[in-house]
């Protein structure tokens, strides 16, 4: 099989290593792609957003599937206009994308299907925002609808904190169009976890959990990033977790997706918060997480390649996937136990060098103290 992979951070360079183990693969293309990806693909110099430059390639390479990695490609409709052009694609339809592009659209969406998350409620406008933070009280966060690169949650500890965040996207417009609409909800108190489903739009495969370390400084303190680093899997999202998760989110909100006329098919992320009465949505995405991604893939024995093709393709085969066991540079390590891993990947970190270099010290501090 040709692929052509979209898209050019850590989580395509994770997705071009394990596609190119493949025994089905015959080519792989990336576009762009990086410097890490080109060990494995041809990279070509086309940004994932250009929607008609990437359908032009896929066209002309006469590619057998494209694999589209991150969301941003995804909300501009490039599922669909690939379909469109005859060509299978893995990634959801722009319609779909919305469960991540538009916050407002997946909180209505689980408020409507009971899939618990936090309470909440969308705002255009500044003084009934305010208003609604001082019938929820502190803490609580503040959420851009559309997409802002992980920066668009502002935890907010205090309702000053609430009032300035509100100013910052509905006032000053400082995330545009993406924060013209705010959703406001409750801060829900646990332990946080990302968790992957391969799905063709109906039935779903649970791939792997892992732990995301999203805000700049040790400890969690600082303002939220896109993640600053990952492991897995997350010791909270256990067999009978991972069972509820099932249950209780996936399945419903699959369902709720078809039903809405815009059937999910893809990788599905979802982002949980786990306290004693079980497993909430913290947020949904369209695609791998970024570096989670990097965590999972090499702990997964399964070739990925079948598996993308059938959900891009046709209905597919229960399957099942067996486990073995902005940032500039990402470091990976596997072990037989978290605390090697940490170990391994630290010592990768500690050969690498460069002005203004940032990290942080505690991934993975997390599951060594539940070991
Ligand atoms: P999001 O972009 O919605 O994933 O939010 C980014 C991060 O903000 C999450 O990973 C959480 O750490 C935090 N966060 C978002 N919403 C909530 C919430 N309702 N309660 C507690 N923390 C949250
Ligand atoms: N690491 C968080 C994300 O990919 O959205």
């Amino acid at each position: 099989m040709k692929v052509l992979l979209v898209g050019g951070g850590g989580r395509e360079h994770a997705l071009a290593w394990k596609l190119a183990q493949s025994p089905l693969l015959t080519r792989l293309i990336a576009a762009p792609g990086n410097p890490g990806i080109a060990r494995h693909a041809e990279c070509i110099p086309i940004k994932d957003v250009a929607v008609d430059e990437q359908v032009a390639l896929a066209r002309r390479e006469r590619v057998d599937l494209v694999v589209i990695g991150p969301e941003m490609p995804l909300s501009l409709g490039l599922a669909d206009r690939l379909a469109e052009a005859g060509i299978a694609v893995f990634g959801p339809s722009q319609a779909a994308a919305r469960i991540e592009s538009s916050k407002a659209f997946a909180k209505d969406l689980m408020a409507r299907y009971g899939i618990p998350t936090a309470r909440f409620e969308t705002f255009q406008e500044a003084a009934s925002a305010r208003r609604f933070c001082r019938t929820l009280g502190a803490p609580l966060v503040v959420k851009t609808d559309g997409l802002a690169a992980g920066k668009g949650a502002i935890v907010c500890r205090t309702l000053d904190e609430a009032d300035a965040a509100i100013g910052l996207c509905l006032d000053a417009k400082s995330f545009g169009a993406a924060g013209a609409t705010v959703v406001i909800e409750e801060f829900m108190e646990g332990e946080e976890a990302s968790f992957f489903v391969l799905t063709d739009g109906a039935a779903a495969l649970p791939l792997e959990s892992a732990q995301d370390h999203k805000t700049i400084f040790d400890d969690d303190r600082g303002p939220n990033t896109g993640g600053m680093g990952a492991y897995s899997p997350a010791p909270v999202v256990d067999e009978a977790m991972s069972r509820r998760v099932m249950e209780e989110i996936v399945a419903p909100t699959i369902a709720a997706m078809a039903k809405e006329g815009a059937p999910f098919a893809g990788v599905l992320y979802v982002g949980l918060m786990i306290d004693r009465r079980g497993p909430r949505v913290v947020e949904f995405n369209c695609r791998f997480g970024d570096p989670e991604c990097q965590a999972i893939l090499p702990r997964l024995d399964e070739d990925l390649l079948p598996l993308f093709d059938a959900v891009a393709r046709t209905a597919w085969r229960e399957g099942r996937v067996v486990t073995a066991g902005g940032r500039v540079i990402g470091v990976q390590a596997l072990g037989p136990d978290i605390r090697t891993a940490i170990a391994r990947a630290y010592a990768g970190v500690e050969r690498i060098h460069f002005a203004g270099m940032q990290f942080r010290r505690d991934i993975g501090r997390r599951a060594v103290e539940r070991a």
